[in-house]
């Protein structure tokens, strides 16, 4: 059985100050309310230390926006996955569009933050996902494939615990754009074949995430998807009352 994670980005947004209050507000409802699913949130690293403190002792999850593959050294710009663990920080967002297009960060780069995290003990969530062009050309599928198999270069010895992967179909991203359920479940299980063919039958217990203008109105239908294990949730994730709702949608 596969538990849902319900994972927010919080991308460039909030301050320390407005950090704090989200979680007041989060965990007073999450106090009134939990459901049997995992959450993640995934703050700007400079909110991190706060964070730690407001999470401790409750069901919610750190995770971070990128992680640079070595312990220590030389660059300049860059966090280490042990830096990361000082801060409780479990999962790691990897390979996220805006990464990739904004910031120029190729397969080969993403497969050696994959590996670094990996390999400290941290939970790489691997992105990937097709932009408007590339779906209308046909090519998804293609798309798709060639970031999982560059992105998990040399990875081995993977459990449902210690990876996760999320499809973000790009022009989905912030767009109010989101992909219907069943296109969203096409690439989810055409994923989760891709990940037989490289792990074995424990692809059955790897979570695949959908993230793409998930609000709490489409969040339940999404989530009903057979091979959608949870989301990743950008802008509705910022506000304390959108995210719980995600959450909790269709339960
Ligand atoms: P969005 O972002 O929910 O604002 O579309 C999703 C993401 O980029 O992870």
């Amino acid at each position: 059985m596969r538990k849902y994670l319900i994972a927010g980005n919080w991308k460039m947004h909030k301050t320390v100050k407005e950090a704090k209050e989200f979680f007041e507000n989060f965990l007073r409802k999450l106090k009134e309310k939990t459901v049997d699913r995992e959450i993640m949130i995934a703050p700007p690293f400079t909110c991190l230390f706060a964070c730690a403190e407001a999470v401790k002792g409750t069901p919610v999850s750190l995770g971070a926006q990128n992680a640079c593959w070595e312990p220590k050294g030389a660059f300049t710009g860059e966090i280490s996955p042990e830096m990361l663990k000082e801060f409780e920080v479990k999962y790691v967002i990897i390979g996220h569009s805006e990464r990739r297009h904004i910031f120029g960060e190729t397969d080969e780069i993403i497969n050696k933050r994959v590996k670094g995290v990996f390999s400290a003990g941290l939970v790489p969530v691997l992105c990937v996902g097709e932009t408007l062009e590339e779906r209308e050309a046909g090519k998804t599928f293609d798309v798709v494939k060639t970031q999982l198999e560059e992105g998990l270069r040399g990875i081995s010895g993977v459990s449902g615990e210690t990876l996760v992967i999320a499809y973000e179909p790009v022009w989905a991203i912030g767009t109010g754009k989101t992909a219907t359920p069943l296109q969203a479940q096409e690439v989810h299980q055409f994923i989760r074949e891709k990940l037989k063919e490289l792990f074995g039958e424990v692809a059955d217990s790897i979570r695949i995430l959908y993230g793409g203008s998930v609000k709490p109105e489409n969040a339940g239908s999404i989530l009903e998807q057979p091979d959608i294990d949870g989301v990743l949730v950008g802008g509705a994730s910022l506000d304390p009352e959108k995210f719980y709702d995600i959450y909790t949608a269709g339960t």
